[in-house]
């Protein structure tokens, strides 16, 4: 009989602990490029100035507890609900084939035309509403949380290349290959490849490890002099033409150059493209930064916020 207990008291501790189990999240699970996302709002929280770095706490839901990175993903969760339908051209540009140049009036639109319906517009929509949240306006056509969480996200987007890209190949979403072993696309290797292969060869896969190398090239290392110039731009208009200019211009030159559909990109691919794209998170963190303490910040001179 004492046996049969302690099998049954057994059973329910192993049950309860199943059930435990299965309400922590699985850390790996991960929507995709995520990783890219996290590491450009959590660079970008670390450089705000208190009273961006206050406005954004007050716009975060409390089950956040503070950390804007934990939400910079959600754009991409939400952009096939149909509420959100309209926000899933705002993550992109489409440029024409083979032109690597970008042109506001030409590319910034949805496929039905909608203008201004692209990465770069939504960028400039979104720190257009922020920049009324210091003046208190109880505005209800806008939602100041959507708006931060959207323009962070949207950073994140416009500095990665291949979000600026040709329009038959869907930024390179349609040019299968491989990715040292496995299948992947031209698109999603720029997107989390990259990435996941840096952390994996460099820092043990410790992400926290990677974005502090990355902090530490902007801070005092390998960018140290650039950083400046990251931050040049008068007003939001040409801010956002000059990332996406850029975006295509290394789309061109890092992005599709050489890469045949159906090739197995490897470590040569990898070697030279992980430095363009820590650099391109760097930028990003960098520049949200910059965007929310001009709209949520005393230094409104500068334009950057202008309506
Ligand atoms: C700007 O945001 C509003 C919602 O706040 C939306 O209706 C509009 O389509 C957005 N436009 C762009 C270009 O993002
Ligand atoms: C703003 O949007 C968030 C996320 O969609 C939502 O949870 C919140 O209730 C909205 N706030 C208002 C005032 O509508
Ligand atoms: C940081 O810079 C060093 C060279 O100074 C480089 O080897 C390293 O890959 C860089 N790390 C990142 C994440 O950019």
């Amino acid at each position: 009989m004492g046996g049969y207990r302690s099998l049954l008291s057994l059973f329910s501790l192993c049950l309860v602990l199943f059930l435990g189990l299965a309400f922590i999240p699985v850390p790996g699970v991960q929507a995709w490029s995520k990783e890219g996302h996290v590491m450009t709002c959590r660079i970008a929280q670390k450089l705000l100035e208190p009273e961006a770095a206050h406005a954004v706490q007050m716009l975060l839901p409390d089950y956040v507890d503070g950390d804007l990175s934990a939400l910079c993903v959600w754009p991409d969760q939400i952009r096939h609900w149909y509420r959100y339908r309209w926000t899933s051209s705002l993550h992109f540009i489409d440029t024409p084939d083979q032109a690597c140049t970008f042109d506001y009036q030409r590319d910034c639109h949805d496929p039905h035309g909608g203008k201004d319906m692209c990465v770069a517009g939504a960028i400039q929509n979104f720190t257009s509403q922020l920049s009324h949240y210091r003046e208190g306006t109880s505005d209800r056509r806008y939602n100041m949380t959507e708006a931060l969480l959207f323009l962070s996200h949207f950073m994140g987007d416009i500095h990665q290349p291949m979000h600026v890209g040709f329009t038959s190949d869907e930024g390179g979403n349609s040019i299968n290959l491989r990715w040292f072993r496995h299948k992947s696309n031209l698109h999603h290797v720029w997107d989390r490849e990259i990435i996941l292969t840096a952390a994996a060869d460099y820092y043990e896969k410790d992400m926290d490890q990677l974005q502090q190398d990355i902090e530490g090239n902007f801070t005092d290392g390998l960018w140290y002099d650039d950083v400046a110039s990251w931050k040049d731009c008068d007003n939001i208009f040409n801010c956002v033409n000059k990332f996406a200019a850029e975006s295509i211009s290394l789309a061109c030159k890092w992005g599709y150059e050489g890469v045949e559909p159906g090739e197995t990109l490897s470590d040569s691919y990898f070697n030279s493209r992980m430095p363009v794209v820590m650099k391109r998170i760097a930028q990003g963190g960098v520049r949200l930064s910059m965007i929310l303490n001009r709209a949520f910040g005393h230094s409104r001179g500068d334009g950057v916020a202008a309506t």
